[in-house]
């Protein structure tokens, strides 16, 4: 087992963050620490008890840096027509501060890609496209929470680790350089893992519970 910080399930859920600015790029991780991670999100419910899930583990250099060119194209794209439309939108300054602070960590992300160590690629197979809704939710959920939750437990031995999906706007280019057979399986993000720059995170800034939970039906506020 290795070495892990010592938080509790609560804290781990609560400060397991979006991080980029500090990953620490200096430093190697162990395969086992990996393996160990994905052996913990092998736990995720999936359907039918399946394991329809595959995760592409990508140390090599060669590889990783492919795989960066093909996001920074694709993100490129992304803010040249999203990103100035959603500055545009927020009139609020403190929302236009933390929107820019965040698109400059993804540019941060975007920029050195191909020097972060490990990327994990979860997948699922078949690809949901033409599928009916509760087959999509079913492939989606049969993935999703495995990948969580190997966040999670990468949180919990100091690894960082980002959620991101720029790249599959190229996912077929993305296909190829790693021999996925685009037709049956479908990627559905990347995971960026390095030990992070201290291990101090803090809870986000959410919306007020109240403004997000209905009880009994939709639009209803508890009322007791
Ligand atoms: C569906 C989804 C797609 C995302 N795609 C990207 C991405 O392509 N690049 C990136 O840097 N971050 C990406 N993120 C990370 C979010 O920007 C991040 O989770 C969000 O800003 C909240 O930050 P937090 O997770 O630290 O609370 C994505 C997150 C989700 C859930």
């Amino acid at each position: 087992m290795s070495e892990q910080l010592g938080l509790t399930a609560d804290e781990v859920l609560a400060t397991t963050r979006a991080v980029r600015r500090r990953l620490d790029l200096s430093r190697q991780v162990a395969p086992e620490v990996v393996l160990e991670c994905l052996a913990l999100a092998q736990q995720a419910p999936n359907a039918n008890g399946e394991e329809a899930w595959r995760f592409i583990v990508v140390t090599d250099p060669g590889r990783r840096s492919a795989i960066a060119a093909q996001y920074r194209r694709a993100w490129d794209l992304y803010e040249a027509e999203e990103g100035n439309a959603h500055t545009r939108e927020r009139e609020d300054p403190d929302e236009a501060r933390r929107w820019d602070k965040q698109v400059r960590s993804a540019r941060y992300l975007t920029d050195n890609l191909e020097k972060v160590p490990v990327f994990v690629i979860p997948c699922v197979s078949p690809r949901v496209e033409g599928e009916s809704t509760p087959t999509q939710s079913a492939l989606w959920a049969s993935i999703l929470p495995a990948s969580w939750s190997f966040m999670l437990a990468a949180r919990a031995r100091g690894l960082g680790t980002c959620w991101t999906t720029g790249h599959l706007f190229a996912e077929r280019e993305v296909a190829q350089i790693l021999d996925i057979p685009y037709d049956d399986v479908m990627q559905v993000g990347l995971i960026p893992v390095a030990y992070t720059k201290g291990t101090d995170f803090r809870p986000a800034e959410r919306a007020p519970l109240d403004t997000i939970v209905y009880w009994d039906a939709w639009g209803q506020k508890r009322s007791w």
